[in-house]
């Protein structure tokens, strides 16, 4: 017979402390398997309470996987999986993940453990001259907070749904109007919101690619993208960057004999990355003028073209685009914060709309909340007025990293770097020097700064067995230095550090 304590005068409901008492009546295996339970009109009447109190409580343990019930008949106990608290999962578990993995997930798994900077196992008094994140102290967070704030208020659960697959119009509309500023004439259709570019180049990947498809890609370039041509499974190949660009004949000789041809040259003509340089108006204009020749798509990286504060930067290719071959990636993340994860594609309309769809399979829409904020830190002029400011902040720091590298590097004529027009990076070379890049990445570290080392960017680290090296002179390095983060001071600091471990490495 089964004798419950029930204890009228606690704040818990009787029906839960049946449910509880049954439960661990059988959980502790005192009421077994296959056992069969009272009616719920007796367990009532033997109790005092309610029938309909009863019910609940077996209702519940129904529901939890406890009871079996057949209609008309009674209840039996059922034998029931014991929920996994933490305290009970084994360690190891029966499958083993990397096994599982497919190459291609296996090979991501592999370079982001390779090359994630374990920024946290560092002092905290190293001077972070690699990440390419945004200074967060420049971040406007009371305005951006307003913004949500209103359109919350403002449009409240039209917000919290789905939202438009290609993205928040009023949004797309204040992108097009933007990009007048840069040049660009398109309209709102033409533009394709996304989860940052990175989505953008992903969902391009999709779109435009099949395994073993060529894709040209400067080199060194943008080290994210490096693995997802690899995880496609594209033929990457490498056009070699030199100091005023991509090297246009040797991309014409890809160009003239590649069968099949390239399924686009990916390109940032504006303060590339890694190495900082900004081609001028007659590269973009041949760059265009080939791939057209060709009808090659160009994917314009424009992650940095809100930074022109030094002026004087051609506008993008995609403003010279009269015959739809140019697919432009514009993204917020390198102006006011990478973090709301907003950027766009701007081509044209049959592109937009083939890549809604891929996104709408891959991750169905961007947050419209945060779109409609955005918009409205647009349309209230904040972001305007941020712009300025970023271009004043960014103008003095780049200035004092350029004084400051002439200072501390300038009487080592095996040390060079780029000067850029605007963004936050500069490319450093040593040449012959006695250490690989691991040493030298050790003695940068052990004087208090951080860079990162310039093979990351080039395709050979990312590959795979029988995949094609990149040659690179043994004694030749690469670093790529980021401003991004400091301010005057810490680039001060840095790029003092910098003189100090040059002048070790090359033990002046
Ligand atoms: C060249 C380049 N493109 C694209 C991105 C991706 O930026 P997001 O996805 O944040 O827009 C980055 C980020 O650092 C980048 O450096």
């Amino acid at each position: 017979m089964i004798l419950l304590n029930l204890e009228r005068n606690s704040q818990e409901p009787i029906f839960k402390q049946i449910y509880q008492q049954l439960k661990e009546l059988m959980e502790d295996n005192t009421l077994k398997p296959g056992f069969r339970m009272p009616s719920t009109r007796a367990l009532a009447e033997r109790h005092g309470v309610n029938r309909s109190t009863v019910y609940k409580a077996y209702e519940e343990l129904w529901a939890m996987g406890y009871l079996e019930s057949r209609p008309g008949s009674y209840s039996t106990v059922r034998k029931r999986q014991k929920i996994a608290t933490n305290g009970q999962k084994s360690k190891t578990g029966l499958i083993s993940w990397g096994k599982l993995s497919s190459d291609a997930g296996q090979m991501l798994h592999q370079s982001y453990q390779k090359f994630k900077y374990k920024i946290n196992d560092v002092s905290s008094d190293v001077i972070n001259l690699a990440s390419l994140e945004l200074d967060p102290r420049l971040f406007p967070v009371q305005d951006f907070k307003r913004c949500i704030n209103t359109v919350m208020a403002e449009q409240g659960a039209a917000l919290l749904g789905y939202g438009e697959r290609a993205g928040f119009k009023p949004l797309r509309k204040a992108i097009a109007t933007r990009l007048r500023i840069h040049g660009i004439s398109v309209n709102w259709e033409e533009i394709l919101i996304t989860n940052g570019s990175q989505n953008g180049i992903e969902l391009l990947l999709k779109m435009l690619t099949v395994p073993g498809t060529p894709a040209a890609v400067e080199a060194p370039t943008y080290s994210n993208v490096l693995p997802l041509l690899r995880y496609y499974k594209t033929n990457i190949i490498e056009i070699p960057m030199k100091e005023d660009g991509m090297d246009l004949e040797y991309l014409q000789r890809v160009l003239e004999n590649g069968s099949p041809k390239p399924a686009f040259v990916y390109t940032m003509p504006n303060f590339h990355n890694p190495t900082g340089i900004s081609t001028d108006q007659a590269h973009r204009e041949k760059l265009l003028s080939l791939c057209e020749t060709y009808r090659v798509p160009i994917l314009e990286d424009a992650f940095e073209e809100e930074m022109k504060y030094f002026g004087k930067v051609p506008l993008p290719i995609k403003s010279m685009d009269r015959r739809h071959l140019v697919i432009y990636l514009g993204t917020f993340s390198k102006v006011l914060f990478p973090g709301i994860r907003i950027g766009w594609i701007a081509a044209e309309k049959e592109i937009i709309q083939r890549l809604m769809a891929i996104k709408a399979f891959s991750d169905l829409t961007s947050n419209s909340l945060i779109q409609a904020a955005l918009h409205e830190f647009c349309r209230e002029g904040y972001y305007n007025l941020h712009v300025k400011r970023m271009h004043r902040e960014y103008r003095k720091r780049m200035h004092t990293a350029i004084t400051d590298l002439r200072e501390h590097l300038g009487g080592f004529d095996k040390v060079s770097w780029t000067e850029p027009a605007g963004g936050y990076l500069i490319w450093l070379k040593l040449k012959d020097t006695n250490m690989d890049e691991a040493g030298l990445k050790q003695i940068f570290l052990q004087h208090g700064i951080i860079l990162i080392p310039g093979t990351c960017f080039y395709s050979d680290a990312y590959s795979y067995p029988g995949s094609p090296s990149h040659v690179q002179e043994p004694s030749l390095h690469h670093f790529r230095i980021s401003i991004s983060t400091l301010n005057e001071k810490e680039i001060k600091q840095g790029i003092s550090r910098l003189g100090s471990a040059i002048a070790k490495i090359y033990q002046q």
